[in-house]
């Protein structure tokens, strides 16, 4: 494996800062060797100085965009950590499926759901089958707008094509969602029909500009601006504030807080859940 000098690793460090707010850890040269080594092997580089300037002369930015990719934790599952899940179906969409009823919005029911930086995709189908488990048969009157959007070119791949491994599908599943809501190949196990044409997905840099994106009734937003310093960390929450119709939900990681970071929100909390609604 190419060692890292500590001049590359804080040129690599600021690149990937740069590119996608992901601030790396400076006492994990390692982590950075291990996921950019093979790239750096890939493009017949000699050191890591020389994949940074490949990158940056490369106007496709496919180079860059693999960088990104190597380097950021695409870790998540189906129904992942289950109470926000539990939050939505039994609080925040039931709530929401009300507010829209008693609106004019009544006559054409829409309902646009927003899951930023979704990975590979466990998150906006685990909203899909509750969706589905809740409206029944009454979804087809539905307009559901179910987006997923992340960084990851790789990982929307492989969401838009909804295709899972056997470690992927063993986690967070219940037999009884995967057997109605995927099918089974030979090498692979797939969202089913219904349930995928639920969703889109697109490549979506969250520090860029997103005003395009429309407003949402939900956004889930999970397990990624802890990874970026609290300067972009906060623009990002004021800037989803934006995004969400009055009264809208945010939901964020299990780890993570508003506090001392946005106050475009109120902190509400339900069924040992925490969400956050967009303030008046
Ligand atoms: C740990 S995963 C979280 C996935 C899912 N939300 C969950 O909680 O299970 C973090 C995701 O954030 C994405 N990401 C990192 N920086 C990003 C950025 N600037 N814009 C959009 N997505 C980003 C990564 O590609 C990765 O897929």
């Amino acid at each position: 494996m190419l060692k890292l000098s500590g001049n590359e690793l804080s040129v690599i460090s600021k690149f990937v800062r740069d590119l996608s707010g992901i601030v790396l850890d400076t006492s994990k040269s390692y982590l950075v060797e291990s996921r950019l080594g093979p790239l750096a092997e890939e493009y017949n580089c000699k050191n890591y100085s020389e994949l940074y300037f490949k990158a940056r002369q490369d106007p496709s930015k496919r180079i860059a965009n693999r960088i990104v990719d190597a380097i950021t934790t695409n870790e998540t599952f189906f129904f992942r950590d289950n109470s926000p899940f539990e939050l939505l179906r039994h609080k925040v969409i039931p709530d929401t499926i009300d507010r829209i009823m008693d609106s004019p919005r009544a006559s054409f029911p829409t309902m646009k759901i927003w899951s930023a930086a979704c990975s590979t995709g466990q998150e906006v189908y685990s909203v899909a089958i509750i969706l589905k488990e809740l409206l029944g048969d009454d979804i087809k009157r539905w307009r559901i707008q179910l987006v997923g959007t992340d960084i990851s070119d790789a990982a929307i791949a492989q969401a838009s094509y909804g295709r899972y491994n056997k470690t992927e599908i063993s986690r967070g599943l219940r037999p009884d969602q995967l057997k109605k809501y995927f099918e089974e190949h030979e090498n692979y196990t797939k969202v089913s029909d219904e349930i995928r044409y639920l969703a889109n997905f697109r490549r979506l840099n969250l520090l860029e500009p997103f005003g395009f994106m429309g407003k949402f009734d939900i956004i889930l937003c999970r397990n990624v601006a802890i990874y970026f310093d609290m300067e972009d960390r906060k623009s990002l929450f004021d800037r989803l504030a934006d995004q969400l119709n009055p009264r809208g939900a945010l939901l964020i990681g299990a780890t993570e807080s508003l506090f001392g970071v946005s106050d475009r929100y109120e902190r509400k909390s339900y069924m040992n859940s925490v969400f956050y609604e967009l303030k008046d």
